[in-house]
Protein backbone atom coordinates (compact mmCIF):
# COMPACT_ATOMS: atom_id res chain seq x y z
CA UNK A 1 0.00 0.00 0.00
CA UNK A 2 3.12 2.07 0.81
CA UNK A 3 4.69 1.70 -2.41
CA UNK A 4 1.43 2.31 -4.63
CA UNK A 5 0.80 5.80 -2.14
CA UNK A 6 3.87 7.05 -3.79
CA UNK A 7 3.84 6.04 -7.14
CA UNK A 8 0.35 7.59 -6.92
CA UNK A 9 2.06 10.91 -5.78
CA UNK A 10 4.47 10.88 -8.38
CA UNK A 11 2.78 10.23 -11.07
CA UNK A 12 0.25 13.66 -10.70
CA UNK A 13 2.46 16.16 -12.34
CA UNK A 14 0.29 18.73 -14.84
CA UNK A 15 0.19 17.15 -18.59
CA UNK A 16 3.21 18.55 -20.34
CA UNK A 17 4.97 19.42 -23.35
CA UNK A 18 5.93 15.50 -24.43
CA UNK A 19 1.94 14.15 -24.04
CA UNK A 20 0.54 17.66 -25.58
CA UNK A 21 2.84 16.98 -28.76
CA UNK A 22 2.04 13.26 -28.38
CA UNK A 23 -1.43 14.32 -28.78
CA UNK A 24 -1.21 16.80 -31.45
CA UNK A 25 1.10 14.58 -33.90
CA UNK A 26 -0.34 13.21 -37.06
CA UNK A 27 -0.04 9.46 -37.62
CA UNK A 28 0.59 7.99 -40.97
CA UNK A 29 0.11 4.00 -41.68
CA UNK A 30 2.39 2.01 -43.94
CA UNK A 31 1.08 -0.34 -46.51
CA UNK A 32 2.86 -3.10 -44.25
CA UNK A 33 1.31 -2.19 -41.22
CA UNK A 34 1.01 -4.58 -38.47
CA UNK A 35 -2.53 -5.57 -37.45
CA UNK A 36 -1.83 -6.93 -33.68
CA UNK A 37 0.43 -5.92 -31.54
CA UNK A 38 3.69 -8.58 -32.19
CA UNK A 39 3.05 -8.28 -35.53
CA UNK A 40 3.89 -4.80 -35.73
CA UNK A 41 6.62 -4.53 -32.90
CA UNK A 42 7.97 -7.07 -34.45
CA UNK A 43 8.41 -5.45 -38.03
CA UNK A 44 10.23 -2.39 -36.33
CA UNK A 45 12.45 -5.17 -34.47
CA UNK A 46 11.23 -4.33 -30.84
CA UNK A 47 9.09 -6.45 -28.38
CA UNK A 48 5.67 -6.34 -27.02
CA UNK A 49 5.20 -8.15 -24.17
CA UNK A 50 3.20 -8.63 -21.52
CA UNK A 51 3.10 -9.63 -17.43
CA UNK A 52 1.77 -13.32 -16.79
CA UNK A 53 0.28 -14.91 -13.60
CA UNK A 54 0.30 -18.73 -14.73
CA UNK A 55 -2.61 -19.38 -13.41
CA UNK A 56 -4.23 -17.62 -15.94
CA UNK A 57 -2.70 -19.69 -18.24
CA UNK A 58 -5.81 -22.18 -18.50
CA UNK A 59 -8.46 -19.35 -19.20
CA UNK A 60 -8.90 -19.77 -22.68
CA UNK A 61 -10.30 -16.05 -23.06
CA UNK A 62 -6.71 -15.01 -21.42
CA UNK A 63 -4.24 -17.20 -23.56
CA UNK A 64 -6.58 -15.98 -27.17
CA UNK A 65 -5.75 -12.65 -26.52
CA UNK A 66 -1.95 -13.30 -25.31
CA UNK A 67 -0.93 -15.40 -27.57
CA UNK A 68 -2.30 -13.24 -30.33
CA UNK A 69 -1.06 -10.14 -29.08
CA UNK A 70 2.23 -10.60 -27.37
CA UNK A 71 5.51 -11.88 -28.27
CA UNK A 72 6.94 -11.66 -25.02
CA UNK A 73 6.44 -12.35 -21.53
CA UNK A 74 7.75 -11.50 -17.72
CA UNK A 75 6.05 -13.80 -14.39
CA UNK A 76 4.53 -11.29 -12.34
CA UNK A 77 5.42 -13.12 -9.50
CA UNK A 78 6.47 -16.51 -9.96
CA UNK A 79 10.60 -15.89 -10.56
CA UNK A 80 10.82 -13.63 -7.72
CA UNK A 81 12.56 -14.69 -4.65
CA UNK A 82 9.91 -16.28 -2.71
CA UNK A 83 8.57 -18.24 -5.55
CA UNK A 84 12.09 -19.64 -6.61
CA UNK A 85 13.92 -20.36 -2.93
CA UNK A 86 11.24 -20.16 -0.54
CA UNK A 87 13.28 -22.75 1.84
CA UNK A 88 16.68 -21.43 1.74
CA UNK A 89 18.81 -23.95 -0.47
CA UNK A 90 15.28 -25.32 -2.16
CA UNK A 91 14.19 -23.69 -5.22
CA UNK A 92 11.08 -24.10 -7.36
CA UNK A 93 10.92 -23.42 -10.40
CA UNK A 94 7.09 -24.89 -11.51
CA UNK A 95 5.22 -21.78 -12.07
CA UNK A 96 8.60 -19.45 -13.79
CA UNK A 97 9.04 -23.00 -16.25
CA UNK A 98 5.46 -23.36 -16.93
CA UNK A 99 5.71 -19.49 -18.81
CA UNK A 100 9.05 -20.33 -20.27
CA UNK A 101 7.17 -23.68 -21.86
CA UNK A 102 4.26 -21.40 -23.09
CA UNK A 103 6.91 -18.85 -24.10
CA UNK A 104 8.59 -21.27 -26.27
CA UNK A 105 6.08 -23.02 -27.51
CA UNK A 106 4.10 -19.26 -28.94
CA UNK A 107 7.20 -17.88 -30.00
CA UNK A 108 7.49 -15.06 -27.20
CA UNK A 109 10.87 -14.37 -25.64
CA UNK A 110 10.88 -13.91 -21.75
CA UNK A 111 11.77 -11.52 -19.38
CA UNK A 112 13.26 -12.71 -16.05
CA UNK A 113 12.02 -10.66 -12.65
CA UNK A 114 13.70 -10.19 -10.60
CA UNK A 115 16.44 -11.44 -9.37
CA UNK A 116 16.81 -9.71 -6.11
CA UNK A 117 14.20 -6.89 -4.79
CA UNK A 118 13.58 -6.04 -1.24
CA UNK A 119 9.83 -6.80 -1.61
CA UNK A 120 9.02 -10.42 -1.92
CA UNK A 121 11.43 -11.80 -0.24
CA UNK A 122 11.17 -15.45 1.55
CA UNK A 123 11.26 -15.34 5.19
CA UNK A 124 14.20 -16.83 5.46
CA UNK A 125 16.12 -13.86 3.93
CA UNK A 126 14.09 -11.32 5.46
CA UNK A 127 15.47 -12.50 8.85
CA UNK A 128 18.87 -12.22 7.66
CA UNK A 129 22.04 -9.54 7.55
CA UNK A 130 25.29 -8.60 6.70
CA UNK A 131 27.75 -11.57 5.15
CA UNK A 132 25.20 -14.54 5.55
CA UNK A 133 22.92 -12.66 3.36
CA UNK A 134 25.16 -11.29 1.05
CA UNK A 135 26.15 -15.14 0.41
CA UNK A 136 22.52 -16.46 0.44
CA UNK A 137 21.62 -13.45 -2.29
CA UNK A 138 24.60 -14.14 -4.78
CA UNK A 139 23.72 -17.81 -4.46
CA UNK A 140 20.31 -16.62 -5.36
CA UNK A 141 21.07 -15.05 -8.18
CA UNK A 142 24.07 -17.61 -8.90
CA UNK A 143 21.62 -20.89 -8.71
CA UNK A 144 18.22 -18.77 -10.66
CA UNK A 145 20.12 -17.77 -13.65
CA UNK A 146 21.79 -21.12 -13.76
CA UNK A 147 18.24 -22.94 -14.02
CA UNK A 148 17.14 -20.41 -16.64
CA UNK A 149 20.61 -19.78 -18.75
CA UNK A 150 19.53 -19.83 -22.45
CA UNK A 151 16.13 -19.26 -21.85
CA UNK A 152 15.98 -15.61 -20.71
CA UNK A 153 16.14 -12.36 -23.20
CA UNK A 154 16.64 -9.81 -20.51
CA UNK A 155 17.11 -9.94 -16.79
CA UNK A 156 15.76 -7.66 -14.06
CA UNK A 157 19.07 -8.40 -11.75
CA UNK A 158 18.13 -6.10 -9.70
CA UNK A 159 14.86 -4.34 -9.21
CA UNK A 160 13.86 -0.46 -7.11
CA UNK A 161 17.18 -0.08 -5.26
CA UNK A 162 16.72 3.56 -5.28
CA UNK A 163 14.72 5.49 -2.74
CA UNK A 164 12.14 8.24 -4.04
CA UNK A 165 11.94 11.69 -3.06
CA UNK A 166 15.35 13.75 -3.97
CA UNK A 167 18.07 12.34 -2.58
CA UNK A 168 18.83 10.41 -5.85
CA UNK A 169 20.50 8.10 -3.34
CA UNK A 170 19.74 4.25 -2.33
CA UNK A 171 16.62 2.69 -0.86
CA UNK A 172 17.83 1.26 2.62
CA UNK A 173 17.15 -2.33 2.84
CA UNK A 174 18.25 -5.59 4.37
CA UNK A 175 20.32 -5.89 0.92
CA UNK A 176 21.81 -2.52 0.52
CA UNK A 177 23.25 -2.98 4.31
CA UNK A 178 25.56 -5.88 2.96
CA UNK A 179 27.34 -3.03 1.48
CA UNK A 180 26.93 -0.71 -1.59
CA UNK A 181 29.05 -2.97 -3.62
CA UNK A 182 25.81 -5.02 -3.47
CA UNK A 183 24.63 -4.20 -6.99
CA UNK A 184 27.18 -4.97 -8.77
CA UNK A 185 27.91 -8.12 -6.79
CA UNK A 186 24.87 -9.59 -8.18
CA UNK A 187 25.57 -8.22 -11.76
CA UNK A 188 28.92 -10.04 -11.86
CA UNK A 189 27.02 -13.05 -10.45
CA UNK A 190 24.17 -12.73 -13.43
CA UNK A 191 26.75 -12.75 -16.62
CA UNK A 192 28.67 -15.53 -14.84
CA UNK A 193 25.80 -17.76 -14.76
CA UNK A 194 23.98 -16.95 -17.94
CA UNK A 195 26.02 -15.08 -20.36
CA UNK A 196 23.50 -14.68 -22.72
CA UNK A 197 21.50 -12.83 -20.95
CA UNK A 198 20.86 -8.92 -21.23
CA UNK A 199 21.43 -7.50 -17.36
CA UNK A 200 18.71 -4.84 -16.32
CA UNK A 201 18.58 -2.32 -13.46
CA UNK A 202 14.55 -1.88 -13.15
CA UNK A 203 13.18 0.54 -11.12
CA UNK A 204 9.74 3.22 -10.80
CA UNK A 205 9.42 6.73 -10.55
CA UNK A 206 12.03 7.30 -13.15
CA UNK A 207 9.60 8.85 -15.58
CA UNK A 208 11.67 11.70 -16.60
CA UNK A 209 14.64 13.52 -15.47
CA UNK A 210 14.35 13.53 -11.83
CA UNK A 211 16.47 13.20 -8.80
CA UNK A 212 15.72 9.18 -8.70
CA UNK A 213 16.50 8.82 -12.47
CA UNK A 214 19.29 10.64 -11.99
CA UNK A 215 21.13 8.24 -9.45
CA UNK A 216 20.21 5.49 -11.61
CA UNK A 217 21.81 7.08 -13.84
CA UNK A 218 25.38 8.01 -12.32
CA UNK A 219 25.21 4.32 -11.20
CA UNK A 220 24.89 3.22 -14.34
CA UNK A 221 27.29 5.68 -16.18
CA UNK A 222 30.03 4.36 -13.29
CA UNK A 223 29.15 1.09 -14.08
CA UNK A 224 29.99 0.91 -17.92
CA UNK A 225 32.95 3.05 -16.99
CA UNK A 226 34.71 0.20 -14.28
CA UNK A 227 33.52 -2.57 -16.71
CA UNK A 228 30.41 -3.81 -14.26
CA UNK A 229 28.17 -5.78 -16.57
CA UNK A 230 24.91 -4.05 -17.04
CA UNK A 231 23.21 -3.77 -20.27
CA UNK A 232 19.73 -2.28 -20.21
CA UNK A 233 17.44 -0.41 -17.90
CA UNK A 234 13.88 -1.14 -17.14
CA UNK A 235 11.64 2.05 -16.72
CA UNK A 236 8.63 0.39 -15.09
CA UNK A 237 5.71 3.01 -15.96
CA UNK A 238 3.33 2.88 -13.85
CA UNK A 239 1.56 6.00 -14.66
CA UNK A 240 -1.18 8.31 -13.74
CA UNK A 241 -2.98 10.62 -15.17
CA UNK A 242 0.13 12.88 -16.76
CA UNK A 243 3.55 12.11 -18.59
CA UNK A 244 6.45 13.75 -18.21
CA UNK A 245 7.70 16.12 -20.99
CA UNK A 246 11.29 14.95 -20.61
CA UNK A 247 9.72 11.20 -20.66
CA UNK A 248 12.33 10.11 -24.70
CA UNK A 249 14.74 12.84 -23.23
CA UNK A 250 15.52 10.77 -20.13
CA UNK A 251 15.27 7.35 -22.27
CA UNK A 252 17.71 8.89 -24.84
CA UNK A 253 20.27 9.65 -21.90
CA UNK A 254 20.48 6.41 -20.63
CA UNK A 255 20.81 5.03 -24.17
CA UNK A 256 23.72 7.25 -24.34
CA UNK A 257 25.73 5.77 -21.90
CA UNK A 258 25.83 2.72 -23.91
CA UNK A 259 22.85 0.33 -22.73
CA UNK A 260 19.58 -0.50 -23.80
CA UNK A 261 16.22 0.56 -22.13
CA UNK A 262 12.87 -0.53 -21.86
CA UNK A 263 9.29 -0.10 -20.80
CA UNK A 264 8.97 -2.63 -18.88
CA UNK A 265 6.00 -2.43 -16.34
CA UNK A 266 3.52 -0.32 -18.56
CA UNK A 267 0.03 0.43 -17.15
CA UNK A 268 -1.90 3.96 -16.49
CA UNK A 269 -4.76 4.98 -14.60
CA UNK A 270 -7.90 4.94 -16.24
CA UNK A 271 -9.70 8.34 -17.83
CA UNK A 272 -9.64 11.09 -21.09
CA UNK A 273 -5.84 11.01 -21.11
CA UNK A 274 -5.17 7.27 -20.76
CA UNK A 275 -4.73 6.30 -24.28
CA UNK A 276 -3.12 9.00 -25.36
CA UNK A 277 0.08 8.41 -22.17
CA UNK A 278 0.12 5.00 -23.97
CA UNK A 279 0.28 6.39 -27.53
CA UNK A 280 3.07 8.71 -26.26
CA UNK A 281 5.16 6.21 -24.47
CA UNK A 282 4.95 4.07 -26.97
CA UNK A 283 5.75 6.41 -29.38
CA UNK A 284 8.68 7.59 -27.00
CA UNK A 285 10.52 4.49 -27.31
CA UNK A 286 9.68 3.93 -30.82
CA UNK A 287 11.93 6.97 -30.89
CA UNK A 288 15.12 5.88 -29.09
CA UNK A 289 16.79 3.28 -31.36
CA UNK A 290 18.02 1.30 -28.53
CA UNK A 291 14.58 1.27 -26.98
CA UNK A 292 14.29 -2.07 -27.57
CA UNK A 293 10.41 -2.97 -26.11
CA UNK A 294 7.60 -2.61 -23.99
CA UNK A 295 5.86 -4.62 -21.88
CA UNK A 296 2.56 -3.72 -20.02
CA UNK A 297 1.82 -5.05 -16.20
CA UNK A 298 -0.93 -7.60 -17.52
CA UNK A 299 -3.14 -8.36 -20.19
CA UNK A 300 -6.98 -7.24 -19.51
CA UNK A 301 -7.62 -4.57 -16.88
CA UNK A 302 -9.10 -7.08 -14.12
CA UNK A 303 -5.86 -9.09 -14.76
CA UNK A 304 -4.41 -6.20 -12.92
CA UNK A 305 -2.66 -4.85 -9.50
CA UNK A 306 -3.78 -1.97 -9.82
CA UNK A 307 -7.98 -3.30 -9.52
CA UNK A 308 -10.21 -0.48 -10.22
CA UNK A 309 -7.88 1.90 -12.28
CA UNK A 310 -8.52 -0.03 -15.61
CA UNK A 311 -5.12 0.46 -16.28
CA UNK A 312 -4.53 -1.73 -19.37
CA UNK A 313 -4.94 -2.21 -23.00
CA UNK A 314 -7.88 -4.78 -22.93
CA UNK A 315 -11.17 -4.65 -20.93
CA UNK A 316 -12.21 -7.53 -18.30
CA UNK A 317 -13.50 -9.29 -21.71
CA UNK A 318 -11.11 -8.93 -23.40
CA UNK A 319 -12.14 -5.93 -25.82
CA UNK A 320 -9.34 -3.59 -27.34
CA UNK A 321 -9.42 -0.03 -25.76
CA UNK A 322 -8.73 2.92 -27.41
CA UNK A 323 -5.21 2.83 -25.61
CA UNK A 324 -4.86 -0.23 -27.73
CA UNK A 325 -5.60 1.60 -31.19
CA UNK A 326 -2.84 4.60 -29.99
CA UNK A 327 -0.33 1.64 -29.04
CA UNK A 328 -0.69 -0.33 -32.36
CA UNK A 329 -0.73 2.95 -34.58
CA UNK A 330 2.03 4.59 -32.81
CA UNK A 331 3.73 0.85 -33.38
CA UNK A 332 3.34 1.13 -37.26
CA UNK A 333 4.48 4.55 -37.15
CA UNK A 334 7.36 4.44 -35.56
CA UNK A 335 10.91 4.21 -36.95
CA UNK A 336 12.54 0.71 -36.92
CA UNK A 337 15.96 -0.28 -34.83
CA UNK A 338 18.93 0.33 -37.57
CA UNK A 339 19.88 -2.90 -38.31
CA UNK A 340 23.42 -3.94 -38.69
CA UNK A 341 25.59 -2.81 -40.76
CA UNK A 342 22.97 0.60 -40.33
CA UNK A 343 21.43 1.10 -43.63
CA UNK A 344 19.37 4.44 -42.22
CA UNK A 345 21.46 7.59 -40.59
CA UNK A 346 20.05 7.61 -37.21
CA UNK A 347 16.03 7.83 -36.87
CA UNK A 348 14.72 10.95 -35.87
CA UNK A 349 11.30 11.70 -35.05
CA UNK A 350 10.02 12.01 -38.56
CA UNK A 351 9.66 15.75 -38.93
CA UNK A 352 8.64 15.75 -42.88
CA UNK A 353 5.89 14.97 -44.43
CA UNK A 354 5.46 11.68 -45.05
CA UNK A 355 7.29 10.06 -48.34
CA UNK A 356 4.97 6.80 -48.46
CA UNK A 357 3.60 6.38 -51.62
CA UNK A 358 -0.48 7.53 -51.27
CA UNK A 359 -2.34 4.43 -50.59
CA UNK A 360 -5.31 5.28 -52.08
CA UNK A 361 -5.95 6.94 -55.81
CA UNK A 362 -5.49 10.50 -55.70
CA UNK A 363 -8.78 12.23 -55.65
CA UNK A 364 -9.22 15.83 -56.93
CA UNK A 365 -10.40 16.95 -53.38
CA UNK A 366 -10.02 14.59 -50.61
CA UNK A 367 -11.08 11.03 -49.46
CA UNK A 368 -11.25 9.59 -46.14
CA UNK A 369 -11.67 5.68 -44.50
CA UNK A 370 -12.97 4.35 -41.07
CA UNK A 371 -11.07 2.08 -39.15
CA UNK A 372 -13.50 0.61 -36.13
CA UNK A 373 -12.65 -1.26 -33.14
CA UNK A 374 -15.64 -1.69 -31.31
CA UNK A 375 -16.80 -3.19 -28.38
CA UNK A 376 -20.22 -3.41 -26.42
CA UNK A 377 -20.94 0.25 -25.78
CA UNK A 378 -18.31 1.69 -27.29
CA UNK A 379 -15.86 2.57 -30.40
CA UNK A 380 -12.87 3.92 -32.00
CA UNK A 381 -12.94 5.14 -35.17
CA UNK A 382 -9.72 5.80 -36.76
CA UNK A 383 -10.22 7.78 -40.21
CA UNK A 384 -7.32 8.00 -42.85
CA UNK A 385 -8.01 11.44 -44.56
CA UNK A 386 -6.43 11.20 -48.09
CA UNK A 387 -5.82 14.47 -50.34
CA UNK A 388 -6.79 14.43 -53.81
CA UNK A 389 -4.38 15.17 -56.99
CA UNK A 390 -4.57 19.11 -55.69
CA UNK A 391 -3.34 18.94 -51.98
CA UNK A 392 -5.30 20.37 -49.56
CA UNK A 393 -5.29 23.58 -47.50
CA UNK A 394 -7.81 22.35 -44.98
CA UNK A 395 -10.11 18.97 -44.65
CA UNK A 396 -13.58 18.59 -42.76
CA UNK A 397 -14.73 14.95 -42.65
CA UNK A 398 -18.48 14.30 -42.16
CA UNK A 399 -20.35 11.16 -40.29
CA UNK A 400 -23.56 11.04 -39.53
CA UNK A 401 -23.85 8.67 -36.74
CA UNK A 402 -26.23 5.95 -35.85
CA UNK A 403 -28.91 7.02 -33.31
CA UNK A 404 -27.62 6.34 -29.73
CA UNK A 405 -24.49 6.69 -30.80
CA UNK A 406 -22.47 9.62 -29.13
CA UNK A 407 -18.97 11.01 -29.71
CA UNK A 408 -17.19 11.72 -26.11
CA UNK A 409 -13.22 12.62 -27.32
CA UNK A 410 -11.49 13.23 -30.37
CA UNK A 411 -7.87 13.38 -31.37
CA UNK A 412 -5.89 15.13 -34.10
CA UNK A 413 -9.30 17.00 -35.11
CA UNK A 414 -11.99 19.20 -34.38
CA UNK A 415 -15.36 17.70 -33.80
CA UNK A 416 -18.91 19.95 -34.25
CA UNK A 417 -21.89 17.93 -33.09
CA UNK A 418 -21.62 14.76 -31.08
CA UNK A 419 -24.41 12.81 -32.32
CA UNK A 420 -26.19 12.74 -35.67
CA UNK A 421 -24.42 14.76 -38.12
CA UNK A 422 -20.89 14.75 -37.00
CA UNK A 423 -17.87 16.92 -38.63
CA UNK A 424 -14.16 16.76 -37.95
CA UNK A 425 -12.24 19.83 -39.35
CA UNK A 426 -8.30 19.56 -39.73
CA UNK A 427 -6.07 21.03 -36.51
CA UNK A 428 -3.48 23.92 -37.31
CA UNK A 429 -0.82 21.52 -38.28
CA UNK A 430 -2.36 18.36 -40.37
CA UNK A 431 -4.59 21.16 -42.67
CA UNK A 432 -2.19 21.62 -45.45
CA UNK A 433 -1.16 18.59 -47.54
CA UNK A 434 0.33 17.65 -50.31
CA UNK A 435 -1.43 15.65 -53.21
CA UNK A 436 -1.98 12.02 -52.04
CA UNK A 437 -1.17 12.82 -48.67
CA UNK A 438 -2.12 10.71 -46.16
CA UNK A 439 -3.18 12.08 -42.66
CA UNK A 440 -5.39 10.60 -39.37
CA UNK A 441 -7.46 11.67 -36.66
CA UNK A 442 -9.75 9.80 -34.43
CA UNK A 443 -12.77 9.71 -32.16
CA UNK A 444 -13.89 7.94 -29.55
CA UNK A 445 -17.79 7.10 -28.86
CA UNK A 446 -20.46 5.24 -26.65
CA UNK A 447 -23.16 3.43 -28.59
CA UNK A 448 -22.16 1.59 -32.25
CA UNK A 449 -20.95 3.21 -35.25
CA UNK A 450 -21.04 0.27 -36.79
CA UNK A 451 -21.63 0.81 -40.84
CA UNK A 452 -20.51 4.30 -40.35
CA UNK A 453 -19.09 6.17 -43.96
CA UNK A 454 -17.39 9.34 -43.70
CA UNK A 455 -17.57 12.05 -46.94
CA UNK A 456 -14.58 14.27 -47.03
CA UNK A 457 -14.46 18.24 -48.53
CA UNK A 458 -10.98 20.02 -48.91
CA UNK A 459 -11.03 23.29 -49.16
O1 LIG B 1 1.36 -15.79 -2.38
C1 LIG B 1 0.03 -15.54 -1.99
C2 LIG B 1 -0.82 -16.70 -2.28
O2 LIG B 1 -0.37 -17.80 -1.55
C3 LIG B 1 -2.26 -16.35 -1.95
O3 LIG B 1 -3.08 -17.38 -2.41
C4 LIG B 1 -2.69 -15.06 -2.63
C5 LIG B 1 -4.06 -14.63 -2.20
O4 LIG B 1 -4.34 -13.32 -2.64
O5 LIG B 1 -1.78 -14.03 -2.32
C6 LIG B 1 -0.51 -14.37 -2.79
O6 LIG B 1 0.47 -13.36 -2.79
C7 LIG B 1 0.20 -12.17 -3.51
C8 LIG B 1 0.97 -12.19 -4.84
O7 LIG B 1 0.87 -10.93 -5.45
C9 LIG B 1 0.46 -13.25 -5.81
O8 LIG B 1 -0.87 -12.98 -6.14
C10 LIG B 1 0.72 -11.06 -2.62
O9 LIG B 1 -0.09 -10.97 -1.48
C11 LIG B 1 0.69 -9.77 -3.37
O10 LIG B 1 1.34 -8.79 -2.57
C12 LIG B 1 1.44 -9.92 -4.67
O11 LIG B 1 1.36 -8.68 -5.35
C13 LIG B 1 2.31 -8.48 -6.36
C14 LIG B 1 3.22 -7.32 -6.01
O12 LIG B 1 4.13 -7.09 -7.07
C15 LIG B 1 4.01 -7.60 -4.74
O13 LIG B 1 4.66 -6.47 -4.33
C16 LIG B 1 1.56 -8.15 -7.65
O14 LIG B 1 0.84 -9.30 -8.07
C17 LIG B 1 2.55 -7.75 -8.74
O15 LIG B 1 1.84 -7.24 -9.82
C18 LIG B 1 3.47 -6.66 -8.23
O16 LIG B 1 4.39 -6.39 -9.24
C19 LIG B 1 5.33 -5.35 -8.96
C20 LIG B 1 6.60 -5.69 -9.66
O17 LIG B 1 7.05 -6.96 -9.29
C21 LIG B 1 7.69 -4.65 -9.38
N1 LIG B 1 7.22 -3.33 -9.70
C22 LIG B 1 5.94 -2.93 -9.12
C23 LIG B 1 4.88 -3.96 -9.43
C24 LIG B 1 3.55 -3.52 -8.88
O18 LIG B 1 3.57 -3.45 -7.49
Amino acid sequence: MKHRRVLRAAVTVAVTGALAAGMTMALTTSANAGTTLRASAAEKGRYFGAAVATGKLSTSAYVTVLNREFNSVVAENEMKWDATEPQQGQFRYTGGDRLVSHAQANGMSVRGHALLWYQQQPGWAQNMSGSTLRSAMINHVTQVATHYRGKIHSWDVVNEAFADGGSGGRRDSNLQRTGNDWIEAAFRAARAADPGAKLCYNDYNTDGINAKSTGIYNMVRDFKSRGVPIDCVGFQSHLGTSLASDYQANLQRFADLGVDVQITELDVMTGGNQANIYGAVTRACMNVSRCTGITVWGVRDCDSWRGSDNALLFDCNGNKKAAYTNVLNALNAGPGIPTDPPTDPPTDPPTDPPTDPPTDPPTVGCSASVSLNSWTGGFVASVKVTAGSAGTSGWNVGFTLPSGASVTNTWSATASGSTGTVRFANVNYNGRLGAGQVTEFGFQGTGSASGVTPTCTAS
